[in-house]
């Protein structure tokens, strides 16, 4: 070994791997890799390869000199891949170039924690031991859900989350781009979006029951289509393809604080500066879907491939539909009974107008529950298992998304020490736990559930440091589930996490520690203090079983 030692045993060996691969043999002797070394195979391969493993600096070589020699195996299917560190160097199979880029991320866990530093020291070289990983994902859509509305993430922020989100084999990013609270992407066509939509003078900083307080501090932001592009290039790069959320027909102040005609009642919008549900929605009347449909075309352009356009349905108030002359008697003119089987038509039209553009529909599970959608588009059941197998039990894929334990914006501690949260409480262990498709479902229920996916909702997540404190390691616990379709074995997880803690100090993330929040991450006294039990998520749980699945049920307001 040249250069200074970086540690081989924090790591020690082939068990530390996280998710967990299917299959781990270990073998006796080692490789050398050297930074610079170089990587031979075909190129989309080698590419997602080095990508994975920048910090080494791989540069293509030939086969008989390579140090890693990568190979596409037709037979392994999407995402899958084969390691082997023998003694004459790494071999890498895969199907395709997301499987190549996994077999690189393996890889890198088995060099020291050093290796997800962005620079290492210079002249350091790794040895390491020889064995086999055969690995595939248990389930297709591993996601990660970022709320840029309610708070504005910078673009750096979106592209290092990619970062983590590969480092965790998660394939999915869901950017909830427009909410009450804010709209978050340019619009040539509607340009009054980004310019009035982005923005409010001041964010509210009490919670429920409290006097009103705001912080007086301007908020807001957006992505330029230009941004966009770039996003969703440097997430296909590394095998994650962004999901693009335009949550309609409610929540929608930012939109009609720039646009008030698309509004059902005529009337002065504001970007919103406090949080809960809003009455705020846009009419369904057919300039709606013509505007919508001009708008997800623009950022749909911009994203360049758009298999999945999430158009959100949730916490709909259909009062002023009712309210509306004009949209009732729409309404009689299509046959249809109700405000909710009009929100389901809505939703209905959208998601066929994508559908001509080659994009299946993801909606919230409202818009299952309030009928009519297409066959193939996805639900996300946040308010529970309940729902989501009604939905799977209807033949719709399911994306698991519940509020218990996938909502990471929720504490994981009932604590005084934890900044604010929406509510408390869901560890670490709780993810670990978690089953998406459970036993108790039929063959077929279970085969619709395709994913799992995390939600950092940012009302509480003002910035990227509150974002790395809330993501991680919860999100480790909801990788390993979503990669290996099923609850992790607990005390191997922790004793695998523990490893995996070090790359992420290494990669430079500011973690929630499992024992608790450091000093400086303290909810303290002022405007990020935890007020421990104001929703307690059991509690939630409940009560949203109680309402039960009418299309006008809600999320706690806060
Ligand atoms: C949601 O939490 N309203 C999807």
């Amino acid at each position: 070994m040249t250069g200074p030692s970086v540690g081989f045993d924090i790591i020690g060996g082939m068990n530390h791997l996280l998710p967990l691969p299917r299959l781990i043999e270990t073998g006796s002797g080692s490789a050398e890799i050297a930074p610079g070394s170089t990587v031979s195979g075909p190129a989309p391969l080698t590419d997602a390869v080095r990508l994975a493993l920048t910090v080494l600096d791989l540069r293509p070589g030939d086969a008989a000199t390579a140090s890693v020699r990568v190979e596409q195996d037709p037979r392994l299917g999407p995402e899958a891949y084969a390691l082997t560190i023998a003694g004459d160097g790494v071999h890498i199979a895969a199907g395709d170039p997301a499987g190549a880029f996994y077999a690189g991320q393996t890889l890198r866990q088995l060099l020291p924690a050093e290796a997800f530093r962005s620079a290492l020291v210079p002249g350091t070289s790794w040895t390491i031991p020889c064995g086999r990983v055969e690995d595939a994902p248990g389930l297709p859509w591993r996601g990660a859900h970022l709320d840029v509305a309610r708070h504005f993430l910078p673009k750096r922020e979106v592209l290092r989350m990619i970062d983590l989100m590969a480092v965790h084999k998660l394939n999915r990013l869901h950017l909830h781009l427009a909410d009450d609270q804010g709209w978050r992407v340019e619009s040539r066509a509607f340009p009054l979006l980004h310019e009035v939509g982005s923005h409010r003078p001041r964010t509210i900083i009490s919670h429920k029951g409290e006097e009103l307080a705001f912080d007086g501090v301007p908020h807001g932001g957006y992505y330029t289509l230009a941004d966009l592009s770039e996003i969703a290039a440097y997430a296909r790069a590394r095998a994650v393809t962004v999901v693009p959320e335009i949550d309609v027909p409610g929540h929608a102040s930012a939109v009609l604080a720039a646009y008030p005609a698309l509004a059902s009642r005529p009337d002065r919008y504001e970007v919103l500066d406090r949080w809960g549900i809003s009455s705020a929605i846009l009419s369904p009347l057919p300039a709606t879907v013509d505007f919508l449909t001009t708008v997800f075309a623009e950022i749909a352009d911009a994203l360049g491939e758009v298999p999945y356009f999430h158009i959100g349905g949730d916490e709909c108030v259909l009062d002023g539909w009712a309210a509306s002359a004009e949209i009732s008697a729409y309404q009689a003119s299509l046959g249809l009974e109700s405000t909710g089987d009009l929100h389901a038509w809505f939703l209905r039209q959208l998601a066929d107008v994508l559908a001509e553009r080659g994009s299946r529909a993801v909606v919230w599970d409202e818009a299952f529950v309030s009928g009519r959608l297409r066959p193939d588009t996805i639900v996300m059941p946040w308010r529970g298992e309940h729902v989501a197998r009604r939905a799977a039990a209807a033949g719709h894929d399911v994306v698991a998304t519940p509020v218990f334990p996938l909502y990471f914006d929720y504490a994981e501690a009932a604590s005084p020490e934890e900044p604010a949260g929406l509510g408390d409480a869901i560890t670490v262990s709780d993810v670990a736990a978690f089953a998406p498709a459970p036993s108790e479902w039929t063959e077929e229920e279970r085969a619709r559930v395709i994913g799992v996916q995390f939600q950092l909702w940012s009302e509480r997540i003002p910035d990227g440091r509150t974002l790395d404190y809330r993501a991680w390691p919860r999100g480790c616990a909801a990788a390993e589930v979503a990669w290996t379709g099923g609850p992790a074995e607990s005390e191997d997880f922790f004793r695998r996490l523990d490893a995996h803690l070090a790359r992420l100090d290494a990669f430079g993330v500011e973690y929630r520690p499992l024992s608790g929040p450091r000093p400086w991450q303290r909810g303290g006294s002022g405007w990020r203090r935890h007020r421990p039990g104001a929703v307690v998520v059991h509690d939630v749980m409940r009560r949203l079983h109680e309402l039960s699945l009418s299309a006008d049920s809600t999320r706690p307001s806060i």
